[in-house]
């Protein structure tokens, strides 16, 4: 399944963003201020974002949400916290994946984005999107008394400093009733906030459910670093926005995916995109044995059909 974005919320996008001058442009200032390391402040182009980082941000939210339901095929939230929601990403993503949510908090710093979340909310079907709440709040400082059964923190954590990654977890996983999804950019910069986020939570008893496989230390070293990719169609406003010139792009994300209650240990995750040969297949793993690699014969016929349609990602 290709995450694209649910048809409301893409309608809703082009009512706002329809006769905005200059997109291409303005969405490429608007990512070189992400890439220097810039926040969403007031000045934030927002409909620059909505058409230029949305559609990716929202396929990276809907993977890691895939990937919690091959780990947790039972878990149904009723209620849902999006921390730093910007224009309601990971509230459009969890409403897609789960039909009984029906309590919605987006919390952010930022007011004006916090109303373009309402504004866009509004145009679903889904109850739980429609009636969202919106509350201002600092997730570095502390946040209200607010929990849920998910909290999703998409992209988020990059816009604090390194040293407030461990306070701004704690923050997130004391609003957590069960699942706490962090997702960060795949860089190496967002894959640092994970590990620091990783051990955070460790530390407050937290069971990991992907993407790691065990409690060990992360085997990488620099210059490696954990992060998975999703691929993301792009249409036609998309690709003038991006100035692309093909037709679809891959979002490079880094995650952690924390639990409040057990779950089955997986024995190994694939780390890269698999090298096929005529004669073999190669895969890069990361278990509780460290990294390692992996040659899979193509006369194993048996186990080469097993792992075949295996990704970058999967569990192997
Ligand atoms: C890059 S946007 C990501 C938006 C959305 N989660 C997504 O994935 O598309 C980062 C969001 O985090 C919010 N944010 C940054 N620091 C925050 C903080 N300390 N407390 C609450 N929200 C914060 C910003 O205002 C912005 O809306």
């Amino acid at each position: 399944m290709v995450p694209i974005l649910p048809p409301a919320l893409k309608a809703a996008v082009q009512k706002l963003v329809m006769g905005t001058g200059g997109l291409g442009a303005r969405a490429s200032q608007m990512s070189g201020h992400f890439r220097k390391g810039g926040n969403s402040n007031a000045t934030l182009d927002f409909n620059a974002y909505l058409v230029a980082r949305l559609p990716a941000t929202y396929a990276s939210v809907s993977a890691c949400i895939k990937e919690l339901l091959l780990r947790k095929p039972h878990f149904a939230p009723q209620t849902l916290v999006d921390a730093g929601s910007g224009p309601g990403t990971g509230g459009w993503a969890a409403a897609e994946a789960f039909p009984n949510l029906s309590g919605l908090t987006f919390i952010d710093i930022n007011r004006e984005f916090l109303s373009l979340a309402i504004t866009l909310a509004k145009q679903s079907d889904h109850i739980a999107l429609r009636q969202a709440m919106a509350q201002t709040a600092d997730f570095g400082q502390s946040l209200s008394t607010t929990t849920a059964d998910l909290v999703i923190a998409a992209y988020a954590l990059a816009e604090l400093p390194l040293g407030k990654t461990r306070v701004a977890t704690k923050n997130l996983w004391a609003a957590s009733k069960d699942i706490l999804m962090i997702i960060e950019p795949g860089t190496p910069q967002g894959y640092a906030r994970i590990i620091e986020a990783r051990s955070a939570l460790m530390a407050d008893g937290a069971h990991i459910v992907a993407p790691c496989t065990h409690r060990n230390a992360c085997p990488l070293s620099p210059p490696d670093w954990c992060h998975f990719s999703v691929r993301l169609p792009r249409n036609r406003e998309h690709m003038h926005a991006k100035k692309a010139t093909v037709p679809f792009e891959d979002e490079k994300f880094s995650y952690l995916i924390a639990s409040r209650s057990h779950t089955q240990t997986a024995r190994a995750r694939i780390l890269a995109p698999p090298v096929a040969t005529k004669g073999e297949t190669r895969f890069k793993l990361c278990s509780e044995n460290g990294l390692s690699h992996r040659k899979v014969a193509a006369r194993d016929k048996a186990e080469h059909k097993r792992i075949r349609k295996r990704g970058w990602g999967d569990l192997f």
